[in-house]
């Protein structure tokens, strides 16, 4: 059974946050101490660590439903499906639904419901639901549906993967200008075209305290109770460097293909310089040199977006070549993703 993604389609935020607008903020450390460098520097540092030069956060009138529903359109409409006959629609993200002026996460209903009622699907039988997974959300919702279609439960899943950390930084914190918006969708299908789903690898590590790595907390300075997202970023650097290439490793060993087939792999968008360090690990585990090529990346222009850094990413190379790369019919490329959980996840797919 060919199980592919018929459809693609994403929603970036229109308002540019450049590392500039970050001048004047009060930048404290976990003990509540300010910052003893000038912005300056810790712009010019933030950007030599992470490669982050701008990120998109939604307008206030926004929330993530607006940004769900611009990608999903265009997924459904990419894929000519009939809205009608989709069997699911599974949202992943992190934060819910939360208006602006205010963090206060809403996930109830769904997130998946709200993007069904406001499509305008009547179908009862299009089941709709979330799932939190940290980063990883997306491509899990992927392996989800692909288990769905392969036990006949499905035939046509529409998965998402939705944000806005924008509503939930604390702006004390240096690390909360890795954060941006973005939404991606992409139907997922039975398929009479060859290619597709090969296989797939999820693990989730809580054993040695990386359940604590990603979180939600209190803020540095003057803490009133709200919490924001938070994270011991050298930990996740550390753990993702170690664990992602095995991650990977596993889900190329179970497709039957060479590392030499693989065209591009598309990683989740957390920090250039650690996903450049984690493909580099990968590629070492088979005394390989990473191809030139391999890594589609945009985090420089629109920052982590969370959940939605494979799909949006996914969306621009395959319709417009981002950044000069191109994807032809039969080629290879790898899924893979890290987060909060902390989970990992990757698939191999043929185009
Ligand atoms: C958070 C992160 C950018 C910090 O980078 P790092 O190299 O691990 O930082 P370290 O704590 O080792 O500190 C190195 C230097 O950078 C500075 N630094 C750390 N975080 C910084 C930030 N957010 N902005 C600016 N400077 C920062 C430190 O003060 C230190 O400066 P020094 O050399 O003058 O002493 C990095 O660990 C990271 O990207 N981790 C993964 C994040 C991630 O993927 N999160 C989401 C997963 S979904």
């Amino acid at each position: 059974m060919n199980i592919r993604i018929t459809g693609t389609g994403s929603s970036i935020p229109v308002n540019i946050e450049s590392n500039s607008n970050f001048e004047k903020h009060s930048f404290y450390d976990t003990n509540g101490n300010a910052i003893d460098n000038s912005n300056e520097v810790i712009i010019e540092k933030f950007k030599a660590i992470t490669g982050i030069e701008k990120r998109r956060y939604i307008n206030q009138n926004q929330t993530v439903i607006d940004i769900s529903i611009e990608a999903a359109k265009k997924a459904i409409k990419d894929s000519g499906v009939n809205q009608e006959d989709i069997d699911y629609i599974i949202v992943a993200h992190n934060v819910g639904d939360i208006t602006s002026g205010s963090n206060q996460v809403d996930t109830l209903p769904s997130l998946a419901s709200k993007v069904k009622a406001k499509l305008k699907i009547k179908n009862p039988d299009c089941v709709a639901y979330d799932i939190l997974f940290g980063c990883p959300g997306w491509v899990e919702g992927v392996i989800q549906a692909t288990a769905f279609i392969k036990s006949k439960m499905a035939e046509k899943c529409l998965v998402l993967g939705a944000d806005t950390l924008s509503r939930v930084l604390d702006h004390t914190d240096r690390d909360s200008m890795i954060y941006a918006d973005g939404a991606g969708a992409s139907m997922i299908e039975v398929s009479s075209q060859k290619g597709g789903i090969l296989s797939h690898k999820t693990v989730t590590y809580t054993s040695e305290g990386e359940a604590e790595f990603i979180f939600y907390g209190p803020a540095n300075k003057g803490a009133n109770g709200t919490k924001y997202i938070k994270m011991h970023g050298r930990k996740v650097y550390e753990f993702a460097l170690n664990k992602v290439p095995l991650a990977l490793q596993s889900c190329l060993e179970s497709s039957g293909k060479k590392i030499k087939d693989v065209k591009k792999i598309f990683i989740h968008q957390a920090n250039l310089k650690m996903d450049d360090a984690i493909v580099r690990r990968f590629y070492k585990l088979y005394k390989k040199s990473m191809p030139d090529d391999i890594l589609p990346m945009n985090i420089q222009e629109f920052g982590n977006s969370s959940v939605a850094t494979v799909p949006t990413l996914f969306d621009l190379v395959r319709k417009k070549n981002y950044g000069g790369h191109k994807l032809e019919k039969g080629d290879l490329i790898l899924f893979a993703s890290v987060g909060a959980g902390m989970n990992i996840n990757a698939i191999s797919y043929i185009i």
